[in-house]
């Protein structure tokens, strides 16, 4: 078989280990030739395609970033791309495409399917906003990153004895907010899920440092919601291929509030594509090579549609319009535990 792997999307550690374990499966148990696709959905446009050999993924598994490169390209903008995809994936004579990516690439890798044309998907994002699936790659290192920057976030404010807001990724979900959160020991956390009210916000605050404690860690996800601010906080107003708005900004909102409300000195600490960026956790690299190979093993029994997924621990395949119905938002015991320790 002939197969096509592409990365779509922003980019998140494990990207290299999932292609590397695509590759290695394929070739070796399958007997596959695997070809390269540049640049996500882009390259399948541009037929920017190249053979990607045991050779060319050798080394690859610790790396971040991905080597195929990456772009946020819908192929459906345009009416003349999805033709020209036909036409490049005729000349490669390729027989199945393995896509993986977040929400977007999924949902195009979709509806690739549902034109006849073989698709598999893998999910990948640090946001870990898919369903169908416990956990996607590159989640647990953007957690690790936005962890370590929360403790040493902590060792300042307390020497200076202030509030220090931390502003994370994660779109429009607060998976990335609750579990560094949690793990830095966060004073209080605001997720898109639960509407947040500053006064609320900042009485807890108060009643803290009333009680003797002479700083605070606020973790707020990129996403959130308050009361007081009127609408989401983004950079500006432009949208990507897909009509996403770029979020970001709440942070510095937010500490400015703080400051107001509680009259004790605060700063922001935004983290921004720090979190995306370097190496994969162990976690990550070793879930990445379980869905690559799983995927590798799916393309071979013709699974055409599916994504692959963790579920109980074990690597499932499951249709991949279940996984792009709805995003996966942050369950509720899991920030109720988190709440345990605001204040
Ligand atoms: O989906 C991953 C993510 O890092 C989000 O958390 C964030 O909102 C977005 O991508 C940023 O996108 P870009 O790389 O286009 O700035």
């Amino acid at each position: 078989m002939r197969i096509g792997i592409l990365t779509g999307g922003g980019d998140c550690p494990g990207l290299n280990a999932a292609i590397r374990g695509v590759v290695r499966r394929s070739v070796d148990k399958h007997g596959s030739l695997t070809f390269g696709i540049k640049n996500g959905w882009k390259g399948l446009i541009e037929g920017w395609v190249e053979p990607l050999g045991l050779y060319a993924v050798s080394g690859i598994l610790p790396r971040g970033g991905t080597i195929l490169g990456t772009s946020r390209t819908n192929p459906f903008k345009d009416p003349d791309s999805p033709l020209k995809i036909r036409d490049n994936i005729k000349k490669w004579d390729i027989d199945f495409i393995v896509a993986i990516g977040g929400e977007d690439t999924l949902t195009v890798a979709n509806k690739m399917h549902e034109m006849g044309i073989k698709t598999l998907g893998i999910p990948k994002t640090i946001d870990n906003d898919i369903s169908g699936t416990e956990f996607t790659f590159g989640f647990d290192t953007a957690v690790s990153i936005a962890t370590e920057a929360i403790d040493r976030l902590h060792t300042t404010a307390e020497s200076h004895h202030r509030i220090m807001v931390v502003e994370v990724m994660g779109r429009h979900t607060g998976w990335i907010a609750v579990y560094s959160g949690l793990a830095g020991g966060a004073d209080f956390i605001l997720i898109p899920e639960v509407e947040c009210d500053t006064q609320h916000l900042a009485d807890v605050l108060k009643k803290r440092h009333a009680a003797g404690k002479t700083f605070s860690i606020v973790v707020v996800a990129e996403g959130a919601r308050c009361k007081q601010f009127e609408n989401l906080v983004t950079q500006d107003d432009s949208v990507d291929e897909f009509g996403h708005i770029r979020l970001g900004g709440i942070g510095v909102k937010l500490k400015s509030e703080i400051q107001h409300l509680t009259g004790i000195d605060a700063r922001v600490t935004v983290l921004g594509h720090v979190q995306r960026g370097g190496t994969p956790t162990a976690h990550d690299r070793v879930l990445a090579s379980r869905f690559g190979v799983a995927a590798a093993d799916a393309v071979h029994d013709q699974k055409s549609g599916s994504m692959v997924a963790l579920q109980r621990q074990q690597i499932v395949t499951i249709p991949l319009k279940d996984a792009i119905a709805k995003p996966k938002i942050v369950d509720p015991k899991l920030y109720e535990i988190a709440q345990v320790f605001f204040g």
